[in-house]
């Protein structure tokens, strides 16, 4: 009787330690993941900001952008101006940078990275230049038909 209830006591108190010892291991895959990703809504909010100043301030990747995103050109420009306008203080902020990492340097980096492979922000597939003008035969019949219009319309005025 005495014995089973000790044989009870210890299985209980090894199993125990294991559910204990679990989040050990769980929370230090998690302060490593949390480093590279930060989920303070500081970080997150500088992490935004960078991401959108720096695609704001180029005029490759803002025109990408503005061309990619379905939301209106005014709402997008107006979110980006203001991203340009708020990050300088946040770039500067030592203690932010501290806590959260230069997120301004990553933002450079990456946003080049990403538009190398036809990435900008949540915007993927845009290799190649989407200002690009198509310029090929179909255009012929095309302006045919104009020339014949505007003409026909000059040349059978009474
Ligand atoms: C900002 O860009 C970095 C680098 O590409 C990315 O890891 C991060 O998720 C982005 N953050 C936001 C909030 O868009
Ligand atoms: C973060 O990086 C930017 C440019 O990459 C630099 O101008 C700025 O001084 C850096 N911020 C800090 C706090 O080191
Ligand atoms: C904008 O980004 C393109 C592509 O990464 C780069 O070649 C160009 O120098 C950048 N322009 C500015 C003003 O930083
Ligand atoms: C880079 O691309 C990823 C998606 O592939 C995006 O989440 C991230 O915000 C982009 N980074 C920048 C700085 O635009």
């Amino acid at each position: 009787m005495h014995n089973s209830l000790l044989t009870n006591i210890i299985l209980l108190s090894l199993f125990h330690t294991a559910v204990i010892a679990a989040p050990d291991k769980y929370a230090a895959v998690l302060t490593v993941r949390q480093t590279s990703a930060p989920t303070d809504p500081q970080c997150l909010d500088y992490a935004r900001t960078a991401n959108l100043s720096t695609i704001g301030a180029n005029s490759t990747y803002r025109s990408a952008f503005l061309q990619a995103s379905p939301v209106g050109t005014i709402f997008n420009a107006q979110m980006l101006n203001a991203a340009i306008l708020k990050l300088p203080a946040l770039t500067g902020d030592e203690a932010l940078n501290q806590a959260c990492g230069n997120l301004t340097t990553i933002a450079l980096a990456e946003a080049e990275r990403n538009f190398t492979v036809g990435i900008v922000a949540q915007f993927s597939g845009l290799v190649g230049n989407p200002q690009e003008i198509k310029a090929g035969p179909e255009l012929l019949p095309i302006v045919g038909l104009i020339i014949l219009i505007f003409g026909g319309v000059w040349s059978f005025m009474p």
